[in-house]
């Protein structure tokens, strides 16, 4: 099984992705609504609540685990794969989101990095993530050419959660936002929140030529390329096409979000996470 693992709504947007490109697997989407959001937690919360998902995901039987959260890819992630993962669970995984992000810029700019510009790239997300600049260090891993701008959107979430993402307010406190990334003509942005592909529309109206970095696609485009490199992982998880829905808040709440998104009858059940 695959276990999907956010802080509430939002990765469904990655889960949404995960199942195009890797329909034939089995998942589990856990989303911690009661604690969310996590955008503008400390790091010790971040990683506990994040740790404490990751193992009830484990013990409901997932071999893998894909952090779809910005927030906690970029705060919890390393932690969890560096000190909890070697102690509690060494044979299984758990992948973010930023990784796959990065590699996708790379791949793009590839061509473009032997010229002496600077590559100009934006990068939007909670608080929490702009704040870690683990986007950054990332990027920067391949090249050094890059000149980066990051922005935290913090009122972008609540807005999505109200399915205020055609409104005129919205369209607003979007445009002042993105107005000192699209000034510095950025040729590439980075949706680096859960949230963001709901207004897809909307950024790339206001960006214009700038290139879209859409994580979620890009989560699932890296993980089958994952999957196709770990022959002995992806041979330990189930093929039945199930899927089930897991929140620590109301699962009418949660249905009614998943509405946006699916259309096929869901399953959706309450969890306490410890
Ligand atoms: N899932 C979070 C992210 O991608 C956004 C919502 C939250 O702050 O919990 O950063």
């Amino acid at each position: 099984m695959i276990g999907v693992f956010d802080s509430g709504f939002g990765g469904l947007t990655v889960f949404k992705e995960l199942i195009k490109v890797l329909p034939e697997y089995n998942y589990i989407y856990l989303g911690d609504n009661a604690r969310a959001p996590y955008g503008n937690k400390s790091e010790d919360l971040i990683y506990e609540y994040t740790r404490s998902g990751v193992d009830f995901l484990f013990k409901k039987g997932c071999q893998l685990i894909i952090i779809a959260c910005n927030t906690a890819s970029a705060k919890a992630l390393r932690k969890i794969q560096q000190e909890y993962l070697p102690e509690n669970y060494p044979n299984r995984k758990v992948l973010g989101v930023i990784i796959p992000a990065a590699e996708t810029v790379w791949e793009l700019i590839k061509e473009e990095n032997k010229q002496s510009q600077p590559i100009k790239i934006g990068i939007i997300g909670t608080k929490a993530t702009i704040k870690s600049k683990v986007y950054e260090k990332e990027l920067r891993k391949k090249t050094d050419n890059l000149e980066i701008f990051s922005k935290s959107c913090p009122l972008l979430v609540p807005l999505v959660e109200e399915g205020w993402t055609g409104k005129r307010e919205t369209k607003m406190i979007f445009k002042k936002y993105l107005r000192p990334l699209k000034e510095k003509k950025i040729k590439y942005l980075i949706l680096g929140c859960t949230h963001y592909p709901f207004l897809l529309k909307q950024i790339k109206q206001i960006m214009g030529k700038t290139l879209i970095i859409n994580t979620p696609e890009a989560v699932a485009i890296k993980t089958a390329e994952y999957l196709d490199k770990h022959k002995n992982l992806e041979k330990k998880l189930i093929k039945n096409k199930k899927q089930l829905f897991l929140t620590t808040d109301s699962p009418k709440e949660f249905k009614n979000f998943c509405l946006k998104l699916f259309k096929n009858k869901i399953d959706i059940e309450k969890i306490v996470l410890k």
